[in-house]
């Protein structure tokens, strides 16, 4: 059997960290597909999923969001990981650290996560912060972003996503063997 890691991303960020996530199960031995969710169908042939989406305005994307809607009740009983991608991750973030203090006890899992649960086994979800530059976040968003100490640039922490992807690793060679 195979893993799925599926990923929607809007300016590339969440992208880099799929990658960085199938090229570390690969490491671990697992068989993986690397895919847009946007051209998921189905997932009959994955017998595991680590699904991951950017975040806007608090929400996994579109494309992400009808992909879990399009599979229906096909994940079930899957062993599902998931990831969202924004601003503030559990180790970094791209806003001024009190701001990711508050966000991080305040920021509600955004709703696929919630239906994910109901679709699939899903045994962890992480937020992980990823980049932002200039002109990316528009009008009004980005004097919000200057106002919450926002700063340009890329704030992915690859010692936490790399950390995490190895524990996905090793979940999965353990249950095949
Ligand atoms: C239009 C827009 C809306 C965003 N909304 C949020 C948000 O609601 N919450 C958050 O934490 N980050 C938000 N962000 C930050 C993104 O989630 C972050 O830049 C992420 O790295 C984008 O991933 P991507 O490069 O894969 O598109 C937003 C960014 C943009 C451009």
């Amino acid at each position: 059997m195979k893993t799925l890691v599926g990923y929607a991303t809007a300016k590339g960020s969440t992208r880099g960290i799929a990658e960085r996530i199938a090229a570390s199960l690969t490491t671990s031995g697992v068989e993986v597909d690397l895919l847009v969710l946007s051209e998921v169908d189905s997932v009959q042939e994955y017998d595991t999923l680590v699904l991951g989406s950017a975040v806007h305005n608090g929400q996994w994307l579109p494309g992400a969001v009808d992909a879990i809607t399009r599979l229906g009740t096909t994940p079930s009983g899957r062993a599902t990981w998931a990831y969202s991608v924004c601003s503030v991750g559990a180790t970094s973030s791209i806003l001024s650290p009190r701001v990711a203090r508050y966000l991080r006890r305040a920021m509600p899992e955004p709703d696929a996560i919630q239906k994910l649960r109901t679709l699939a086994e899903v045994r962890d979800h992480r937020f992980f912060a990823g980049s932002i530059a200039p002109g990316d976040w528009p009008g009004f968003g980005r004097v919000v972003f200057r106002l919450m100490g926002g700063r340009y640039g890329d704030a992915r922490d690859w010692r936490d996503i790399d950390a995490w992807a190895e524990g996905i690793g090793r979940d999965i060679t353990q249950s095949r063997r």
